[in-house]
């Protein structure tokens, strides 16, 4: 018998962040959404994502990210591009770099205090082989289809690392 309602444990809130807000990053809530709520624990998280940049504020995803979700039965149409904001870094548990340079940014604009919230995404992917989720803006469909890979990938990590760190009853 499995319980994972998480019901004793703290809400969990993630940022995933990478440049534009319009690729990477909204793909990642969507599949992280989809992989809680597969498990049943998405009243145990509130998750959002965020850019470095402002190019695209009030976009919805890039339409190559939205028809790639959805080719994995995810709709991810209804979210919105916003830049970070000072105030997430306390807002947040954890903001989720897709790149190495969102890493370098978000850690140079982070709070001393709050640094150690600024994560790479794909160090929850360990046999990933690479730190990065390439940027697939300027490129064909398929690296929108890669980056998904990955992000899939990192999704499950994740999870498995939070559920490590705070054990749910059973
Ligand atoms: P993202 O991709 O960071 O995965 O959302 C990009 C989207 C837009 C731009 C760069 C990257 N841009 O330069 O407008």
């Amino acid at each position: 018998m499995t319980d994972r309602s998480m019901s004793d444990s703290p809400t969990h809130k993630l940022l995933f962040v990478c440049l534009g807000n319009i690729c990477r990053s909204p793909m990642a809530e969507g599949v992280f959404r989809a992989v809680v709520q597969r498990e049943g624990l998405i009243d145990r998280f509130e998750l959002d994502s965020a850019g470095m940049g402002s190019w695209h504020v009030g976009q919805a995803p890039d339409t190559r990210a939205q028809a790639a979700a959805a080719g994995r039965g995810l709709d991810i149409s209804g979210q919105a591009a916003r830049q970070v904001a000072l105030g997430d870094f306390d807002y947040f548990d954890m903001l989720l770099a897709m790149d190495e340079s969102n890493f370098e940014e978000l850690t140079q604009l982070a709070p001393a205090a709050q640094q150690h919230k600024v994560r790479q995404f794909l160090d929850f992917a360990p046999h990933a082989g690479t730190r990065d989720v390439p940027d697939p803006f300027f490129g064909e469909a398929e690296g929108f289809d890669h980056a998904l890979d990955l992000i899939e990938q990192a999704s499950e990590g994740l999870l498995t690392s939070l559920l490590r760190n705070q054990p749910v009853s059973r």
